[in-house]
């Protein structure tokens, strides 16, 4: 349900950051995922062709770590700001694009969520195209619930590949008055260059732990964790 005319509409832009504190890793702090895993092995689809039982392994693990993790205070800090135009206490619309693949934003309430480089809790099959929920490990023998032949993969998007949804994260960013990112480190295309596509016409705000890599970008910083920085920055939006 949208509003007819929203006071304000914000697109929020996710990394692996504002998870850190859930206990799930990012890709490229000192400890993160890239520092142990080759890109070209586990995230690229050369790499699923070479060797899909490593590629499944991989994703095997971070899916079975979602049964130990919660969302944390800025997933939920977000999930209140969306809570608050439905409930008419906040005459706003917000879109939260995520570029991460866990299900934190949806389990702590968010409904508008864009997962635009895939979902872990998602399979897709490579011969019927069917995406099945998967909540379990996936071989890459396992039969396609759909068409029963053996090619699953997961619905994630790999280096190489063309991110999802795009359309309507276009169209929300080209509407945007509000632009935030929060826990990406703005490396990764086309996700990094939103900033730069809306800063005509929107206020931008970057929340991470470090300062942005191009300052110039952004109209404002909020440099520290994200479950103390989301929750202010969403106080202020409900309080203004
Ligand atoms: N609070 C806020 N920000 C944090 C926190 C925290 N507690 N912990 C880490 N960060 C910030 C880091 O400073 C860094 O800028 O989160 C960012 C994580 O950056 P990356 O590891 O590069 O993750 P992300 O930006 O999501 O990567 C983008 O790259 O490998 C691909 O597909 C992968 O979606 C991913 C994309």
């Amino acid at each position: 349900m949208t509003q007819a005319h929203p006071a304000e509409r914000i697109v929020v832009l996710t990394g692996a950051g504002i998870s850190r504190e859930s206990g799930l890793e990012t890709f490229r702090d000192a400890d993160g995922l890239w520092s142990r895993h080759d890109i070209n092995d586990v995230c690229t689809p050369e790499g699923f062709q070479r060797d899909p039982m490593l590629v499944s392994r991989f994703y095997n693990g971070r899916r079975a770590e979602l049964a130990h993790v919660e969302p944390n205070a800025a997933h939920r800090a977000l999930a209140e700001l969306e809570q608050a135009a439905r409930d008419g206490r906040w005459h706003g619309e917000l879109l939260i694009v995520t570029q991460n693949i866990d299900d934190l934003h949806e389990r702590a309430g968010s409904r508008n969520v864009v997962h635009m480089h895939g979902e872990l809790r998602r399979l897709r099959c490579m011969s019927c195209g069917a995406t099945p929920e998967w909540l379990d490990d996936c071989q890459p023998q396992t039969p396609c619930p759909a068409c029963r032949h053996p090619t699953l993969r997961p619905d994630i998007v790999w280096f190489g590949e063309i991110p999802l949804h795009m359309e309507r994260i276009q169209a929300a960013l080209s509407a945007c008055d509000r632009f935030v990112t929060i826990g990406t480190s703005g490396t990764v295309y086309p996700a990094a260059g939103f900033v730069a596509e809306v800063r005509d016409h929107a206020d931008t705000l970057d929340i991470n732990l470090e300062a942005p890599a191009i300052p110039a970008l952004f109209d404002r910083t909020l440099v520290g964790p994200a479950t103390r920085m989301v929750p202010q920055w969403v106080a202020e939006i409900l309080g203004s």
